[in-house]
């Protein structure tokens, strides 16, 4: 029995002769062996499945049980986004706007930047009546956004507001007119540039904000007539000055 059972199987050649019948036994022998070493596409799910479980049930611990999907949460699953996904863009005058600012609680809050309207109602205590920013709710107020003065500049009008990043002239230098006109030219293309990066800053803050959402848009009739508005105080104290420039350079 046991000599049966040591017995070393034969190759096809020494049992069966090279094309002869061929050795089932060995055959399904190599079978087995390539099922055990194959990886199937029910593994390769399996796999996935078990990572995206445990992914899950990590992300759920470590966000303390706001999120199985580390914090990201997909527009469609937001209600109010959804709702107003369906109901289309509002298209708001700048008088109209002013209806959304926190009065009538059944009307969401709305903060504008650029033209563009977001929803903040889902922070009441900021936006809404008595909250810290309420100023900026029912309005476009881009140039407070880049400005920071909060009671001069509740506008939409940012003609003029680069001037808060030029240097005050107040030194005479050694160089010609000519220099002068293109370090000028420079410095005011760097100036609008800051400009425009503070309010996509902004723009970008409420646009990509869990709890916010894009709304719709301003409309105006044309631009703004008349002359800029001068600097607000804080942002003319907060110009760079020439000589403090040169003393650096
Ligand atoms: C250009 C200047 C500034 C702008 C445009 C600005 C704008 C804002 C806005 C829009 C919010 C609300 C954010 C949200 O929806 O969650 C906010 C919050 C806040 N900001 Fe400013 N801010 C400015 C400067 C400052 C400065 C200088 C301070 C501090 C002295 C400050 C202190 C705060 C605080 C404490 C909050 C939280 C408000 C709260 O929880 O009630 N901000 N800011």
């Amino acid at each position: 029995m046991s000599e049966l059972r040591q017995r070393p199987i034969a190759t096809s050649k020494s049992s069966n002769g090279p094309d002869k019948e061929p050795n089932f036994r060995q055959q399904s022998s190599d079978d087995e062996t390539d099922q055990d070493h194959g990886i199937s596409v029910l593994d390769i799910i399996r796999v996935i499945v078990t990572i995206l479980i445990a992914s899950c049930g990590l992300s759920y611990y470590m966000t303390s049980s706001e999120s199985v999907l580390w914090g990201y949460r997909p527009w469609y699953t937001r209600w109010p986004v959804v709702k107003q996904w369906v109901q289309g863009p509002v298209i708001l005058t700048p008088s109209q706007l002013s209806l959304y600012n926190g009065t009538d609680a059944n009307l969401p809050l709305y903060v504008a930047v650029n033209g563009t309207i977001f929803d903040v109602s889902a922070n009441r205590m900021i936006y809404g009546p008595g909250g810290s920013y309420n100023f900026f709710a029912g309005r476009d107020a881009t140039r407070a956004f880049v400005t920071g003065c909060f009671k001069e500049d509740l506008t939409a009008d940012i003609r003029g507001v680069e001037t808060m990043f030029l240097p005050v002239e107040d030194i005479d230098e050694d160089i010609t007119p000519a220099q002068k006109k293109i370090r000028r030219e420079k410095e005011l293309r760097a100036a609008k540039a800051r400009v425009e990066g503070a309010v996509n800053r902004w723009s970008g803050f409420f646009a990509n904000h869990e709890k916010y959402f894009e709304a719709g848009r301003v409309v105006v009739d044309g631009g703004f007539d008349g002359e800029p508005l001068a600097l607000c105080e804080s942002a003319q104290k907060q110009r760079p000055k020439r000589s403090a420039m040169v003393e650096q350079s």
